[in-house]
C-alpha cells in the first residue's frame, strides 16, 4: 500500500489523512476478495523501515491501526475473514499486541477469507529469524520457520503509487509471484482498479521456470 503521504500532500492536508484515507481502500479490497472468492491477502501496512518517519507519523499511524482494528470486528466476523498480523512484535506496545492478540483470537474462526497484515515486518527480518531457529532447532527446510509458515506464497503482488520496487516486502515467498505496478496511489486503489489488476494477473503465463 503506497502513496497516502503523496495523496494527502496533493489535496494540502496532513500525511495522516492519506492514511486514514487509505483504510477505506483495505476495507474496499477486503470485501472485494470476498466478492472474488479470494482466500488469502496480505496488506503490507509497516515496514522495520518505517519507523524512521516521524515521531508524530508513527504514533497517529499505530493509533490508526488500533482504531482500525476495533472498527472492523463486526466486518470480520461477519464476512467469515480470519485476521492474521505477521511481524516482528518488538517495538510494538503492549496495548496494541493486546489487541491484535484478542482480534485474532476473536476470529479465528474465519474460513472465507484470510487478511494478513503485515506490521513491523520485513522479508530480511523474516529470513534471518527464520534462519536463527532453523539452526537451533534443526531441520533442513526454512520454510516451516518463516513468519508466513502456513500461508500459501502469494499468486499476485500489487504495489501502487508508481514505484517499482519490493522495498524487503516478502523476499523469499515472492519467488514466483506476478506483479502488477500501478500508478493510482493507495487511497484511490478501490475495487474497480482491484478487478482490473486481477483481469491483468489472468492474462499472464505461469511457467515456473519450465517450459509448456
Ligand atoms: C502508505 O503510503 C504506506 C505506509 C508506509 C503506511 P506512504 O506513507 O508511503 O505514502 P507516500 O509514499 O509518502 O506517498
Ligand atoms: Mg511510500
Amino acid at each position: 500500500m503506497d502513496g497516502n503521504g503523496r495523496w494527502a500532500a496533493s489535496r494540502g492536508l496532513p500525511r495522516l489523512r492519506g492514511h486514514m484515507e487509505g483504510t477505506e481502500s483495505v476495507r474496499a479490497i477486503m470485501e472485494a476478495c470476498v466478492e472474488a472468492g479470494i482466500e488469502y491477502a496480505s496488506f503490507f501496512a509497516f515496514s522495520e523501515e518505517n519507523w524512521g518517519r516521524s515521531a508524530e507519523e508513527v504514533e497517529g499511524l499505530m493509533k490508526l491501526m488500533m482504531k482500525a482494528m476495533k472498527d472492523e470486528l463486526n466486518t470480520l466476523l461477519g464476512n467469515d475473514i480470519r485476521f492474521v498480523v505477521i511481524g516482528s512484535r518488538e517495538r510494538l506496545s503492549k496495548e496494541l499486541t493486546d489487541s491484535i492478540d484478542d482480534l485474532m483470537a476473536k476470529t479465528a474462526g474465519g474460513r472465507r477469507l484470510t487478511m494478513i497484515i503485515f506490521l513491523n515486518y520485513s522479508g530480511k527480518w523474516d529470513i534471518r529469524q527464520a534462519a536463527a531457529r532453523l539452526a537451533a532447532e534443526g531441520g533442513t527446510d526454512i520454510e516451516p520457520y518463516l513468519a508466513t509458515a502456513g500461508i500459501p506464497d502469494p499468486d499476485l503482488m500489487i504495489r501502487t503509487s508508481g514505484e517499482k520496487r519490493i522495498s524487503n516486502y516478502m523476499l523469499w515467498q515472492l519467488a514466483y509471484t506476478e506483479f502488477v505496478f500501478t500508478d493510482t496511489l493507495w487511497p484511490d486503489f478501490r475495487k474497480q482498479e482491484f478487478l482490473a489488476a486481477l483481469e491483468e494477473f489472468a492474462s499472464r503465463d505461469r511457467r515456473y521456470g519450465k517450459t509448456k
